[in-house]
């Protein structure tokens, strides 16, 4: 029996893994297997929410995920992989749950007019895109999930879900768990561009990336614009270069001595970029190699993830049968 606390979280498989999503979420999945009985899933449901048009690519990318995060050292013996959608219960604490969630509590969700007025291309008036922090609640609630590793962009949806569970376990008895975010310990990592790292804009370091195409990257990236000459002196605070140093280079002393001579106007930038592509390819170098033992076996990663979302829906069974006995629908 593991009586570790559970944590859950998920991911939505819209696209190849990038560093950020390995500094803002995956190493903080590894390193709290340690400590916590852990369950880490592919929400291809979420995924829909926002690209039911196009569902086409989302198998594939969620077992390509999947690949990620069991190369940058999820451990498919210790933490539970899953997928949403393989743990069709997922649907059913959601629709239980917004017998009780009023729309405006939705409504109000922060990210919820955001991608709205941001994502204009597509139709998100829907029923399922206002859902969404519901569905969220579900998924971790059906494990009685009591950490949740995000990011800060994610806090507003676990207020929402503390609240939900709240409201459910006043109409029902004490039956739900209420979740509490586990934030990720480094800050968000810029794209190479200084703008927010996304696919869309072209400004990602991918996973897949080879040693080569990395350091052309980083060759490119974005740096204290006043600094034309190496011997001016230039900014380290909110200069990309030195966050990813920071994300990526376990050598302090390198990383302050850098930093020092950077502010003094006494090192330039190829000095410090060639040392940021070698410190970011010592920590990618040994995942693209299980990633190519891993993805050698495709059948193997599609394995495990039926196999975790099997050993999944044993957990949210018995949270059903709880949920349904609470709410009195037990015939
Ligand atoms: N909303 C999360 C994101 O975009 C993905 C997600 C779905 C999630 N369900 C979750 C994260 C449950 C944590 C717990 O990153």
């Amino acid at each position: 029996m593991n009586n570790k606390p559970r944590v859950v979280s998920g991911m939505r498989p819209t696209g190849q893994l990038h560093i950020g999503h390995l500094v803002g979420a995956l190493k903080n999945w590894t390193t709290l297997q340690d400590q916590y009985d852990c369950y880490y899933f592919v929400a291809d449901w979420h995924a829909l929410t926002s690209e039911y048009a196009n569902t086409g690519g989302i198998t594939g990318y969620a077992l390509d995920n999947v690949t990620d995060w069991i190369a940058a050292g999820v451990d498919p013996e210790r933490s539970t992989i899953f997928v949403q959608s393989l743990v069709p219960e997922h649907a059913e604490l959601f629709l239980l749950l917004s017998m009780v969630v009023p729309i405006p509590w939705l409504e109000r969700v922060p990210t919820y007019k955001e991608q709205q007025t941001q994502l204009t291309e597509k139709d998100l008036t829907t029923l399922g895109f206002l859902g969404y922090p519901l569905l969220q609640t579900a998924d971790v609630a059906m494990y009685d999930g009591r950490f949740v590793p995000v990011g800060d962009d994610q806090v507003p949806h676990l207020e929402l879900s503390r609240e939900v569970v709240r409201r459910f376990n006043q109409f029902y008895g004490d039956v739900l768990v209420e979740p509490q975010p586990l934030l990720t310990p480094v800050s968000r990592l810029p794209g190479l561009d200084n703008r927010k790292m996304s696919k869309s804009y072209g400004n990602t370091i991918d996973l897949l990336d080879d040693s080569d195409a990395v350091t052309k990257k980083v060759r490119q990236m974005y740096t204290d614009p006043k600094r034309v000459r190496a011997d001016i002196p230039g900014t380290v605070e909110g200069n990309p270069v030195f966050t990813y140093h920071d994300a990526f280079n376990p050598d302090i002393a390198e990383v302050d001595d850098l930093k020092a001579r950077y502010r003094a106007g006494a090192v330039g930038d190829v000095e410090v970029k060639t040392k940021l592509s070698r410190a970011m390819n010592a920590v990618l170098e040994p995942m693209r190699e299980r990633r190519r033992e891993i993805g050698a076996r495709p059948d193997r990663v599609r394995e495990i993830a039926v196999e975790g979302s099997r050993r999944a829906r044993v957990v949210a069974q018995e949270t059903m049968a709880r949920v349904r006995d609470a709410v009195k629908l037990r015939y």
